[in-house]
């Protein structure tokens, strides 16, 4: 029969590899005008890979996807609404390419919220893929692609020092809660690490690991003593969120419940 020895286990390769089904789908990313990853649509190198991806052993080649995080540096919904549409032009102008050498592309994979929250036209797209839309954030309600009321995250600090008749006080949140996100810096808007609620002339002027320095232009009113709290709308949701064990779950005001944040890598 064979020269094998015996008793011997035999792995028969062509069975297990039927068995594994379907291979490992792959998608192929495109730079749609971020210029952060991805292949260049135009380039012959964007369809060499798409064929070395479509002919590989084991993988399945799915489709193609972008991200177009160049609309977090619009101005208003019509600007974001414009980068919309440039990521579906690129995208299925890209796909109709691959179709037409004869590689078939299922999925039409975009996104960024506020590419998404402008967005009026995804003919030829499969799927969208904003992430940030959930809970938006400071960045989002600056650049008008959300309002301040959509924002479904707030750091909850408490002021730990203020000195009477000083402009400044510090909270217990800092890099850690807030991150050293600036927000959108196009804007040219002061240096400000996230909103304070209720207090529109206050700003978060300065980030350490744990605190935040506030400044106000006039001293702050006696509301602000120590052991007061105030809500911060952080600039980047996803890097506050990121930062946190738990969430206090909240409805209407009232805390409802508790929920762990997975924060695996
Ligand atoms: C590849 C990719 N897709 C989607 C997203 C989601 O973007 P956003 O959170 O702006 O909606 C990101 C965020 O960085 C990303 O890198």
């Amino acid at each position: 029969m064979t020269a094998i020895e015996t008793p011997a286990l035999l792995l028969h390769l062509d069975v297990v590899e039927a068995n594994m089904g379907s291979g490992l789908h792959v998608f192929l990313k495109v730079d749609c005008g971020y210029h952060r990853a991805g292949v260049d649509p135009a380039s012959a190198y964007a369809l060499a890979v798409a064929r070395e991806l479509g002919a590989e052993r084991g993988l399945v080649f799915d489709g193609i996807l972008s991200h177009s995080g160049h609309a977090y540096r619009t101005c208003g919904k019509d600007e974001a609404a414009a980068v919309a549409e440039e990521e579906r032009s690129v995208m299925t102008g890209f796909a109709e390419r691959l179709r037409s050498e004869g590689l078939p592309v299922r999925e039409v994979s975009v996104g960024s919220t506020p590419a998404m929250a402008a967005v009026r036209d995804l003919a030829g797209v499969t799927e969208a893929r904003p992430g940030n839309y959930l809970f938006y954030d400071r960045t989002m309600v600056l650049i008008g692609c959300c309002a301040p009321a959509d924002v479904g995250v707030t750091v909850l600090a408490t002021v730990v020092s203020h000195q009477p008749g000083s402009t400044q006080l510090i909270v217990d949140a800092g890099a850690l809660e807030l991150s050293k996100d600036l927000g959108p810096g196009h804007l040219g808007l002061p240096v400000n690490f996230g909103e304070v609620k209720g207090h529109a002339g206050l700003l978060v002027t300065s980030v350490s690991q744990e605190h935040g320095v506030i400044r106000a232009a006039a001293p702050l009113d006696a509301e602000l003593t120590v052991g007061t709290q105030v809500e911060i709308v952080p600039n980047h949701s996803c890097l506050t969120v990121a930062h946190f064990d738990e969430y206090h779950v909240m409805r209407q005001g009232r805390e409802v419940d508790r929920w762990s944040i997975e924060r695996g890598r």
